[in-house]
């Protein structure tokens, strides 16, 4: 495991999420009231991208829910933006199927936000 600096701590707001990429695995990293979650970006559902939450509407057609994901900080678990499914960002799991995603360790060097891969 190497930690890799993949953004600074000023380019993901509270409640922000942003994808990275390090070494061709796509994880997005959210901020929960400043403390930093790495969840893979890719779902476990149907591959949309995670880091889209709150920013774009991404549901496919026959989808339920018409809005984009979102972050509860308060819970720390976010939706995707695809079809709503939720991920808890400490264990990457979604409680309705028990599917999981993978989670990241991520830590915080002087301004440099880093993930271990
Ligand atoms: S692709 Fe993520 S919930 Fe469907």
């Amino acid at each position: 495991m190497t930690k890799h600096t993949v953004a600074s701590v000023d380019e993901i707001l509270e409640g922000d999420v942003l994808g990275v990429e390090v070494g061709g695995i796509e994880i997005a990293i959210v901020n929960i009231d400043g403390e930093f979650y790495g969840i893979q970006n890719v779902c476990v559902h149907r591959a949309q991208r995670l880091h889209t939450a709150t920013q774009e509407r991404i549901n496919e057609e026959h989808c339920i829910t018409d809005g984009p994901g979102v972050i509860n900080q308060e819970e720390c678990w976010m939706t995707c933006p695809g079809h709503d499914w939720k991920f808890d960002l400490e264990t990457g799991e979604n409680p309705a199927t028990g599917k999981k995603m993978r989670t990241f360790d991520v830590t915080v060097d002087g301004d440099d936000i880093k993930v271990e891969v």
